[in-house]
């Protein structure tokens, strides 16, 4: 597939592939063409039995700044309704491999939500996280107003979102959003090392711990539970689970086929 707003390498290394959002002259505002690209790519690649893991970065410069301001200012409420651009994002939210946002300088309004509907986060210590959407007169739209809360709890949700203000990469860190800031020059090469090291797993076991783990935001705890434990006794009718408990035993490394 060729696309004009992403670039997609499906094997940036062994089982881990990378897209990078390239409209390096807008900061990666995110028009809904490359949002249409990404959903695209994302479902293409959890598609690819060659990947196991997805990276997703920007530039140096830029994550992304946010939704695409100049594309949305006209509009009212009606077209806003009728291209309900959020419908892409909850498709999005669907890929089933783990994706890793890797981020070097801005991450605001659309660009900070994108990031959350990544499964980790590598920043550089270059990298700014912000909900800026209150400055130009409306509010965070793709999931800013609910996935940060849980993530760097109320009172600094709210601080961001009713005031705009952007943390650093060290604050988002101390706060819960990011797993881990690099000097600006490792953060791509630490977030491959990462996806490296669960390529490795057994692909089955990471997407149904996956799928266990995003279940905690939507159900209550016993509900949760219930869904851990069949997916926990699933797993024991993998090829991949008798591989791992027999290396373990037989103190080998283990080969994962995804079966
Ligand atoms: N949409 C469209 N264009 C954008 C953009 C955006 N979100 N962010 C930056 N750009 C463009 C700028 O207009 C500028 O283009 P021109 O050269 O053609 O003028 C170019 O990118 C470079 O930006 P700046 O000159 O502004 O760069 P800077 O270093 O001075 O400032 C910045 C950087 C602080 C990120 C500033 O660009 C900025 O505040 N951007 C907007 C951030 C924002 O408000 N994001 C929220 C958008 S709404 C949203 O995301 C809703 C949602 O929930 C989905």
């Amino acid at each position: 597939m060729s696309y004009q707003n992403i670039l997609v390498n499906p094997q940036v290394r062994p089982y881990v592939a990378l897209i990078q959002l390239n409209r390096p002259k807008e900061l990666n505002a995110l028009n809904l063409e490359l949002m249409g690209e990404l959903r695209d790519a994302l479902k293409a690649l959890d598609a690819d039995e060659q990947v196991r893991v997805i990276v997703m970065t920007g530039n140096e410069r830029a994550f992304a700044a946010g939704a695409d301001i100049k594309q949305m200012a006209g509009r009212n409420a009606i077209d806003m309704l009728k291209i309900d651009q959020f419908t892409t994002w909850d498709q999005i939210k669907k890929t089933k491999k783990p994706v890793i946002a890797a981020v070097s300088g801005f991450a605001l309004g659309g660009g900070c939500e994108l990031v959350m509907t990544c499964d980790m986060v590598i920043a550089s210590e270059t990298a700014q996280f912000g909900q800026p959407e209150i400055k130009i007169g409306v509010m965070p739209g793709a999931g800013g107003t609910q996935r940060l809360p849980r993530a760097v709890g109320k009172v600094n949700a709210m601080e961001m979102a009713l005031t705009g203000r952007f943390i650093s990469a060290e604050k988002a860190y101390a706060l819960g959003l990011v797993n881990k800031v690099v000097p600006v020059e490792l953060y791509l090469e630490e977030a491959f090392k990462l996806a490296s090291e669960i390529a490795q797993l057994s692909p089955i076991a990471v997407r149904l711990a996956k799928e266990s783990v995003l279940k905690s935001f939507e159900t209550g705890l016993s509900e949760g539970l219930e869904f851990e434990r069949k997916n926990f006794y699933m797993l024991f009718a993998t090829e991949d689970q008798k591989e791992g408990m027999a290396a373990f035993i037989e103190k080998r490394a283990p080969d994962f086929k995804n079966r």
